[in-house]
């Protein structure tokens, strides 16, 4: 099978890994891909943005399976642009992909269906008055987020009233995400420890992998601005069966069907980002898509044929036994430059990937660029240094990981020490 990837990230470079050690593959492409990518398959740089380019590299190079791995494409319509050019795709259409690209959407449907969510109300701009009035009312904190894509800088927690309607300023009068804060969901403070767990369906069946945790904040103690995520692990102790049961049951299922009746059928990589709360799981955001960087922890976790599943999803006729847990487990520590999530320095020479890559430790590139046979910085998330063990032990995990990143290096080179470390916590 010949299949590319879309993407240039960590978890393209995760989803490359898995699909190369298919028997089924023949030749692989990444889309634009990234110096690691390239060690697996062929780079070809052609950027998400350009759908009619990438539409003629896949027919010309007979492309089986094209696997669209960021968001944006995918809430673009390239899938659909793909499927009417008889070529499969893992990855929802345009429609389904509203899940994530439209917070308003997912909300509705959650409440029409009764799929547990935080309370919400929604505001367009023409309501900024009644948005403060009702920010005036209730109890904080609440959270506040930009309807549309804001590069994961659209949701903020406010403690208070001023905080929140400096919150609804930035969306509706500086317009701070465009187009995206032309409308915002106002919604109830949910506590609990979080997960993300991936429900890969044809639309109506649908599997779960192991479910993972993400850290999203700059600093240790999950302190500071919100990143594109600092660290992950995998798999999260306190997910439960219960839990599970309920995330097939009360969230996916329901989900799937609702979107179904909506005539907008999902098929690909839901996301399910939780919070694991008293009253059970409840929804924080549905993604349309693979996470970053929980992909590059749950990946290496399964066994038995990755490419399978991805093709028997784009196929419209789930595999449910292609993949299994392998009983492992892995951290992923992302290597960042400092000054990320705000400004940062690029083109720092990096040292000490090939001295501590191994069959347990995986070194994902994310922001990197091969100059003249070196590997320099060229982005804030760098690398994605990843342990993955054959026993289910985090502790053991998180020192192997620990022990490689502490022999990698580049001028400004900043990562949390303690991702994992809420895998400790006893319930
Ligand atoms: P999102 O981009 O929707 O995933 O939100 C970013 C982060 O904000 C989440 O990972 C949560 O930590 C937090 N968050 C979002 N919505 C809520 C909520 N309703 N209650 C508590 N925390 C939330
Ligand atoms: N890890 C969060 C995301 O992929 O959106």
């Amino acid at each position: 099978m010949n299949v590319a990837i879309i993407g240039s990230g960590g978890r393209e470079h995760a989803l490359a890994l898995a699909i190369s050690k298919s028997k089924q593959l023949e030749k692989l492409f990444i889309l634009p891909g990234n110096p690691g990518t390239g060690k697996i398959g062929k780079n070809v740089h052609i950027d998400f943005k350009y759908h009619e380019l990438i539409i003629k590299f896949c027919l010309d190079e007979k492309v089986d399976l094209v696997v669209v791995g960021p968001e944006i494409p995918l809430i673009d319509g390239l899938t659909d642009k793909l499927v009417s050019q008889k070529l499969k795709v893992f990855g929802p259409s345009k429609n389904a992909a509203r899940l994530e690209g439209e917070k308003s959407f997912a909300k509705n449907l959650m409440k029409e269906y009764g799929i547990p969510t935080a309370a919400y109300e929604i505001f367009d701009k023409e309501d900024h008055q009644k948005a403060l009035t009702y920010l005036s009312k209730i109890k904080y904190p609440t959270v506040i987020k930009a309807d549309g894509i804001a590069a994961g800088k659209g949701v903020v927690i406010a403690e208070n009233f001023e905080s929140a309607s400096s919150a609804i300023d930035d969306c509706f009068i500086n317009s701070s995400f465009g187009n995206a804060g032309d409308k915002v969901v106002i919604e109830e403070f949910m506590t609990g420890l979080e997960a993300s767990i991936f429900a890969i369906t044809d639309g109506t069946d649908f599997i779960l992998l192991p479910a993972a945790q993400d850290h999203k904040r700059i600093f240790d103690g999950d302190k500071g601005k919100n990143t594109g995520g600092m660290g992950a692990y995998a798999p999260t102790p306190f997910v439960d069966e219960k839990i599970l049961h309920d995330v097939s049951e009360k969230i996916v299922k329901p989900t799937l069907r609702a979107m179904q009746e909506k005539g907008a059928t999902y098929s690909g990589c839901l996301y399910c980002g939780l919070m694991l709360t008293d009253e059970g799981p409840k929804v924080v955001e549905f993604n349309c898509r693979f996470g970053d960087p929980e992909t590059q922890v749950v990946l290496p976790l399964l066994d038995g044929d990755f490419l399978e599943l991805l093709y028997s999803v784009a196929s419209g006729n789930l595999s449910n036994n292609a993949v299994r847990y392998n009983g492992g487990s892995s951290v992923c520590v992302v290597a960042a430059s400092s000054g990320y999530p705000d400004s940062y320095k690029i083109g720092k020479n990096i040292t000490g990937i090939e001295k501590v890559e191994s069959k347990s430790l995986l070194v994902y590139h994310a922001g990197t660029k091969e100059v003249a046979g070196e590997i320099l910085t060229n982005g804030g998330r760098v690398l994605g240094v990843t342990s993955v063990i054959e026993e289910n032990n985090l502790t053991k995990a998180k020192q192997t990981v620990y022990d490689a990143i502490s022999q990698i290096n580049f001028d400004g080179i900043y990562y949390r020490k303690d991702i994992s470390d809420k895998a400790q916590i006893k319930i």
